[in-house]
């Protein structure tokens, strides 16, 4: 049977990975810059990752959602803490898109309204809603076309102000910044409208932080670098360092009811215990410091560079989007075959954006300056 062909891959065969280095089939070592599309938090194979799932699947590696699993709650907790957010709930799941799906749902079920706004080059997920708020028709079937998203200019305030008046917006949908469209960061004054206008027309403010959440811009949350607050956080990539799982927080405003959201694998045994041993990890090497501290230092240098390739370096903590004259694939390949580093891409071309894990040292941020720069020239 083929595989059906949706992705263009990389003739490269990874076999092992171990903290920020990734080795092929081939022997080859790499330097991973790209973590596995910004899933890889605390590094690859950290032991104790590996230790608390190893123990937990030989033990109980799945149940329903129909029986007691006090690790959700040990999860719950701990997300609390970390977040500063523990007056929220947790509705757990499996990926960044049921995460933003569940969130679209739930708003609407919170103010019984319909339209979704949400920006230009946003990345949402590739479900229903999540994919009918995504600014790309290319993945959009004629089955999830709705006269319910409205995507608007990003960071325009006065667009947002217009689409407001009509007294009909269920939800305002936001990446804390935004990803895949090539690292644009949203202004503060345009989150605080948005969170402004929510509060006024009981609309519901969704944070998408399934990219930048989860320490990766130096903070938690991205939106967490100014003094707002969303109704509802959406989380997934590095919140199980690989193992697939969601999540959302929910603000004490909305109203559970059973049978209002269910997965089947959401909250799962093992997807609980990675989530609960990435954040153990994540707060015993101070690693959201070291993605603040790390991101300020690979900014400088990039700036510093010598080379009239560079347009702009735009980012936080280790988000970082180097947006270049020319486009970057070409760029991006010879990192990969020639010095041996990934990188990743986005839909503005000419940006490669940097999503190494968390763990990284002034060591790996040295290396891969030395191999940009070496490729550069
Ligand atoms: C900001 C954002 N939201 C949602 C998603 C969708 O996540 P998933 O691929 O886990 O469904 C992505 C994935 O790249 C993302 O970057």
């Amino acid at each position: 049977m083929n595989l059906f062909n949706v992705y263009p891959l990389f003739d490269i065969e990874p076999v092992k990975a171990e903290g920020c280095y990734v080795w092929d089939k081939n022997g080859n070592q790499y330097l991973d810059f790209y973590g596995g599309h910004a899933v890889i938090s605390i590094g690859h194979s950290h032991p104790h990752y590996v230790n608390k799932i190893s123990k937990q699947v030989s033990e109980l590696g799945f149940y329903s959602n129909s029986i007691q699993n006090p690790l959700q709650q040990e999860l719950a907790d701990k997300l609390g803490k970390a977040s500063r957010k523990d007056e929220y709930s947790l509705f757990l799941c499996n990926s960044g898109a049921e995460a933003n799906e569940n969130a679209l749902k739930l708003a609407s079920f919170h103010n019984e309204k319909k339209k979704v706004i949400s920006f230009t080059n946003s990345f949402h997920g590739r479900t229903s809603l999540a994919v009918a708020a995504t600014d790309n028709l290319n993945i959009v079937a004629p089955i999830n076309e709705t006269k319910n998203t409205l995507i608007l200019p990003f960071n325009d305030e006065s667009a947002l102000e217009n689409a407001f008046k009509q007294n009909d917006i269920c939800a305002v949908i936001i990446e804390g910044i935004q990803g895949v469209g090539g690292i644009n960061i949203p202004e503060e004054s345009f989150l605080k409208r948005i969170t402004d206008l929510c509060q006024s027309y009981n609309t519901v403010f969704i944070a998408d932080e399934v990219q930048s959440g989860y320490g990766r811009t130096g903070k938690f949350f991205a939106i967490d670098h100014y003094d707002i607050e969303a109704d509802i956080y959406t989380m997934a990539k590095g919140m199980g360092n690989g193992f697939p799982i969601g999540g959302l927080l929910i603000h004490p405003k909305f109203k559970s009811k059973h049978g209002m959201l269910g997965t089947t694998f959401g909250g799962n045994h093992l997807a609980c215990t990675a989530g609960i041993s990435v954040l153990e990890i994540i707060e015993k090497e101070k690693l959201i410091k070291n993605a603040n501290t790390m991101g300020q230092y690979l900014i400088k240098e990039l700036r510093q560079l010598s080379t009239t390739k560079i347009k702009d370096i735009r980012g936080k903590g280790l988000m970082i989007g180097i947006e270049l004259f020319e486009e970057a694939s070409s760029i991006r390949k010879r990192l990969l075959f020639e010095e041996k580093v990934f990188t990743g891409s986005a839909s503005s071309k000419n940006t490669i954006r940097l999503l190494p894990p968390l763990s990284i040292s002034k060591v790996e941020a040295d290396l891969f300056l030395e191999n940009f720069e070496k490729v550069l020239k």
